[in-house]
């Protein structure tokens, strides 16, 4: 009787869930597995990952050699679609909409991270919010923490980073170091494309230009008109004098006019 008692204890006890942390962010879209990440990373892998979109890297394992879970989960960009990438300027002010769905606490923050460079990326300036006690165990979860508020970093530390999609993303870091949990999250962002330059919107060189327009258009009337009077400066002259002489014939009709009238 005991033995059975304590038999369904550990088969209660095996079937416990493990203690897990996770939160969902809600917008902006986050990477999201693919045939490409599959491929990468293994079944076991994408299966996770696929069946929790808010879950641990540990419970990926294990992977496949050349796949790295500390950038992304090791979801990939070329398995997202471009509708998920979001255009973003320098400094922008950005919003991550996130449920704790399973609080844990522990340290987490956001920052720009660039894909590009090998491993798990490098991060691009200092980090753009971060957290002691992320998803807290005990209390409401703070608001700031539910929508996560932060802004890019500027023009000149970006420099020409992020400039093509896939590059670059923002990426949600939280660790739970009671149970060595952690917790990817990527957004990925691309630079919008730099606006045409502004120097000529101003009076001085736009008055120039009319001035250049005027006189291009008077160059080609003069050369015109020299042309149809034969180039030369006499027939020219003529010209003139056929137009002078065609008014004056025009005021000496009206005079008659006027005369036959009264
Ligand atoms: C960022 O978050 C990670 C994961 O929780 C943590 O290990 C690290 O100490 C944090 N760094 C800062 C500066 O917040
Ligand atoms: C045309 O007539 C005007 C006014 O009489 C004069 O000033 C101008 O020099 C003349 N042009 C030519 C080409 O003769």
């Amino acid at each position: 009787m005991v033995y059975i008692a304590v038999s369904v204890a550990l088969l209660c006890l095996a079937r416990l869930p493990a203690v897990s942390a996770h939160a969902r962010i809600n917008t902006p879209p986050i990477r999201s597995p693919g045939n490409n990440f599959l491929q990468q990373c293994g079944q076991t892998s994408f299966a996770s990952v696929q069946g929790d979109p808010t879950g641990h890297i540990e419970e990926q394992e294990p992977v496949n050699a050349g796949c790295d879970l500390t950038l992304c989960r090791g979801m990939l960009f070329s398995d997202q679609p471009a509708s998920n990438v979001q255009t973003v300027k320098a400094s922008q002010a950005m919003e991550m909409s996130v449920d704790c769905t399973i609080p844990h606490g522990g340290p987490a923050n956001v920052s720009l991270v660039d894909t590009t460079v090998g491993g798990s990326g490098e991060f691009v300036g200092s980090f753009l919010k971060t957290f002691d006690n992320f998803c807290p165990t005990s209390g409401p979860t703070p608001a700031d923490q539910t929508s996560l508020q932060f802004n890019l970093p500027d023009a000149n530390t970006i420099g020409n980073k992020c400039q093509n999609a896939g590059d670059c993303v923002v990426q949600l870091f939280w660790a739970t170091p009671d149970f060595s949990q952690n917790y990817y999250y990527c957004v990925d962002v691309v630079m919008a494309a730099a606006a045409p330059t502004t120097t000529a919107v101003n009076n001085a060189p736009a008055t120039t230009e009319v001035a250049n327009t005027i006189n291009a258009a008077t160059a080609k009337m003069i050369t015109a008109t020299s042309a149809a009077a034969g180039g030369s400066a006499t027939a020219l002259a003529a010209v003139n004098g056929t137009v002078a002489s065609a008014s004056a014939n025009a005021n000496a009709g009206r005079r008659r006019a006027r005369i036959l009238w009264f």
